[in-house]
């Protein structure tokens, strides 16, 4: 059984399949990471998008572990610029990785990462479908709800669906309810809330109106593991 645990923001670590793999890991600079950069041993990290809460640590935790990048095409070789090894990879492309498959999925979003020429945009942000152990877990990445979420969630049979719901820059909590219902996941795992002001969330709130739909949400704390 794959083992989630929650780094704070839209990171977490996945244990299964025989590998270790880091998503958006933001932990340097990150006001509720409990986490350093040095205490993530991965052997895979994938990211979603170019953005400093998402790239975050990803390229020296890359390096630090001989660890492989996964991202969309335009940021693997940026992170490949970095120094970092990369597989890229594009929307609606899987590939079959030692630990088990992974799938791009769309989300409505930037990428780019500032840089001091101004901004370096790194082609799409993407979500994540990972399948290893017999599970499906679905990481959303920063997007806005979609309808083609149903096409997900119909595609892949999913036990968890990691969803950010702190409104702003993403999904609120409404909407990310509605993704539940297009979704069908086993659980719902709440991301991207409380890290800055203009993403507080009201997590009991996104919990009952998820129970309302007769399904869960697991909310985790920073540093909080579950197995899927
Ligand atoms: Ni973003
Ligand atoms: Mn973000």
């Amino acid at each position: 059984m794959p083992k989630l645990t929650y780094l704070g923001h839209a990171g977490f670590l996945i244990e299964g399949g025989g590998s270790t793999l880091v998503i958006d890991p933001f932990l340097e600079g990150n006001p509720l990471a409990s986490a350093a950069p040095a205490d993530i041993h991965a052997d895979y990290v994938l990211v979603t998008h170019g953005h400093p809460d998402h790239l975050g640590d990803a390229v020296p935790i890359a390096k630090a572990n001989g660890a492989i990048i996964i991202a969309p095409f335009e940021l693997a070789t940026y992170c490949e610029g970095k120094g970092a090894q990369a597989h890229p990879m594009h929307i609606g492309g899987g590939f079959d990785f030692p630990f088990g498959r992974v799938k791009l999925t769309i989300a409505h979003h930037g990428s780019a990462v500032p840089g001091d020429r101004g901004m370096e945009y790194t082609g799409s942000p993407c979500g994540f479908v990972v399948s290893m152990d017999g599970k499906n877990i679905y990481h959303a990445g920063d997007t806005g709800l979609f309808l083609d979420m149903k096409l997900i969630g119909e595609l892949n049979k999913l036990d968890a669906a990691i969803l950010p719901v702190g409104d702003n820059f993403t999904m609120g909590v409404d909407d990310a309810v509605k993704a539940v219902e297009f979704l069908n996941p086993g659980i719902t795992i709440p991301m991207h809330y409380d890290t800055f002001d203009v993403i507080k969330a009201d997590l009991d709130d996104f919990r009952r109106k998820v129970e309302a739909l007769k399904k869960d949400a697991v909310v985790l704390k920073v540093g909080e593991s579950i197995e899927v």
